[in-house]
């Protein structure tokens, strides 16, 4: 388990000034950006594609986490690649065939993530841990920021952990969704590595303050979790 890295995710910003945005969290402390693609398909919302990631890419140099709420990852990853992405992650959902869907997406050279909803067992990891850096757990329905944490997903979270430990993969967690200062300590506590937050950063006048509030209580939690 490492230590926590706060993921801001520009879904909250303000789009009219999206470079200035990403300078100005990149500025405050942010570990990495994270880039919520939605396609209106496989969520009810639309967000950017490719050409605003390649837009903004030049505003900071911290580590571009692009999420896929796509229903055709395999389409459109090596695009996202092209544009900039460190980090591509598909949903397990969206794909027929995923081992082929991660193994696609890490012939771009990108690392590799795999995001289940809510609802969807770890089971779905069975065969495809060994092939990915890294796996988000979504703790909302995904498609809206500014949503509550759903707190059944801590438990999943924690037999993720285990199963990792156990297993001795080095893949982070990455859990997003109604992450603020009520929820980051716990989710923490339960093994998270990579704190997605949206409103609970671009809501806050001073991102400074928050990403740092964020990332205290995240090092409180892992470090309570280590003590248990
Ligand atoms: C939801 C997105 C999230 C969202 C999180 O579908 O994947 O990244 O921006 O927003 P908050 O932190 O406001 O819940
Ligand atoms: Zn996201």
């Amino acid at each position: 388990m490492s230590a926590p890295r706060i993921a801001p995710s520009i879904l909250s910003a303000d789009f009219s000034r999206l470079g200035a945005e990403v300078e100005a969290v990149a500025a405050a402390g942010a570990d990495w950006i994270h880039l919520d693609v939605m396609d209106g398909h496989f969520v009810p919302n639309l967000t950017f594609g490719p050409p605003v990631v390649k837009a903004i890419r030049g505003a900071c140099t911290l580590p571009f986490d692009v999420h896929l709420m796509i229903t055709d990852p395999d389409r459109y990853a090596p695009a996202f690649r092209d544009a900039g992405a460190d980090l591509i992650t598909v949903h397990a959902e969206a794909s027929v065939h995923l081992h082929r869907t991660l193994q696609l997406v890490r012939s771009t050279g990108a690392k590799v993530g795999v995001s289940l909803n809510p609802h969807t067992p770890l089971s779905v990891l069975d065969h495809v841990l060994d092939q990915v850096d890294l796996v988000l757990l979504m703790s909302v329905n995904p498609g809206f920021g500014g949503q509550h944490f759903i707190p059944a997903v801590l438990d999943k979270i924690r037999r993720l952990r285990a199963r990792i430990d156990a297993e001795g993969f080095e893949v982070d967690i990455e859990v997003d969704g109604g992450i603020n200062s009520a929820s980051v300590f716990k989710v923490a506590q339960a093994g998270a590595d990579v704190f997605v937050a949206g409103s609970a950063v671009f809501g806050n006048g001073n991102y400074g303050s928050a990403i740092d509030e964020l990332r205290r209580l995240a090092r409180e939690g892992q470090q309570a979790r280590g003590g248990a």
